[in-house]
């Protein structure tokens, strides 16, 4: 099915869809981009998106292409013109192009290029990967240093996601000065004796829009949570562990560089963290 996507003001089937050559989110990565999930036809934390979007803009001077109510109604009106009951709302705003190649920033008067697209993906919630828990590899960290921004510099995480394929694996956890940052599209945990321990919130990583909402109902679930640096070696002894994201939610991790965490089955922590997650957020979804 040819898919209707947005495209600066414009709804248009995806074959008709253009942005210039010159742009610079195609030729600098000069882009940020956020990514929302739906379930039953309805967004699932967008205010957390659109939030974080405004703070990615703000951090590389990039002016926002629209006001959030804006948003909201270009991400609903792609769910209901595209049939979506269970994907993903794709986003991304580049600093767009004043028709030439250029390091330097173009005029202030050059208007953003936003496009949103969407990715039905039925089974989304419900998805057999999440029953059998993902193998993880890990890698060097060797992103630039600003990960808190979320730009469309994706060549690395992609390059960690064939790694880890050629390794037999489903993803990668990046490592660096010995300690565990995130996953190549995800932010990373383990649980050891009831306690889920995951990195604290810096310029090393993304600020997850999952992993607030997780960290916030495994709280009032009376689960105990450390925000700490972590090795793989810790995460490789733990009882479990997990990622989570919004195109994955709360995923199990079964197996880290080979070795079996557990009885190599997704713990009981994840599933439930899972559960709750589905669950609150559905019913918070606009
Ligand atoms: N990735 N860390 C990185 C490096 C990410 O790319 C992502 C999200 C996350 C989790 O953030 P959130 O919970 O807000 O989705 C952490 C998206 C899903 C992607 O690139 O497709």
């Amino acid at each position: 099915m040819t898919r209707t996507v947005y495209v600066n003001g414009d709804y248009l089937p995806e074959t008709e869809a253009k942005v210039s050559i010159f742009d610079r989110g195609f030729l600098m990565a000069d882009a940020v981009y956020e990514v929302t999930s739906v379930l039953d036809g309805k967004l699932i934390d967008f205010e957390g998106h659109a939030v974080r979007l405004k703070r990615s803009l703000s951090e590389l001077q990039m002016a926002e292409p629209c006001s959030k109510d804006e948003l909201l109604e270009i991400h609903r009106k792609l769910v209901e013109l595209n049939g979506i009951e269970e994907g993903l709302i794709y986003l991304q705003v580049s600093r767009g192009s004043d028709g030439d190649r250029d390091f330097a920033f173009p005029s202030e008067d050059t208007k953003p290029t936003i496009v949103l697209f969407t990715q039905n993906k039925p089974g989304l919630a419900d998805s057999p990967a999440s029953k059998k828990g993902a193998k993880i590899i890990s890698i060097d960290d060797i992103r630039w240093g600003r990960r808190d921004i979320k730009t469309t510099q994706l060549l690395y995480p992609s390059l960690g996601k064939m790694m880890a394929k050629a390794a037999g694996c489903d993803d990668a956890w990046m490592v660096e000065d010995g300690y565990v940052t995130e996953g190549t599209s995800n932010n990373a945990y383990f649980v050891k004796g009831g306690k889920i321990v995951t990195r604290p919130l810096s310029t090393d990583i993304l600020h997850g829009i999952t992993r607030k909402a997780v960290l916030r109902m495994a709280a009032e679930a009376q689960m105990v949570v450390e925000e700490r640096l972590f090795t793989v070696d810790e995460a490789k002894e733990a009882d479990e562990a997990f990622t989570t994201s919004a195109s994955a939610f709360v995923m199990p991790v079964v197996e880290i560089d080979g070795v079996t965490l557990g009885d190599g089955t997704p713990g009981p922590i994840a599933k439930r963290l899972r559960e709750i997650y589905l669950d609150e957020s559905r019913k918070a979804a606009v």
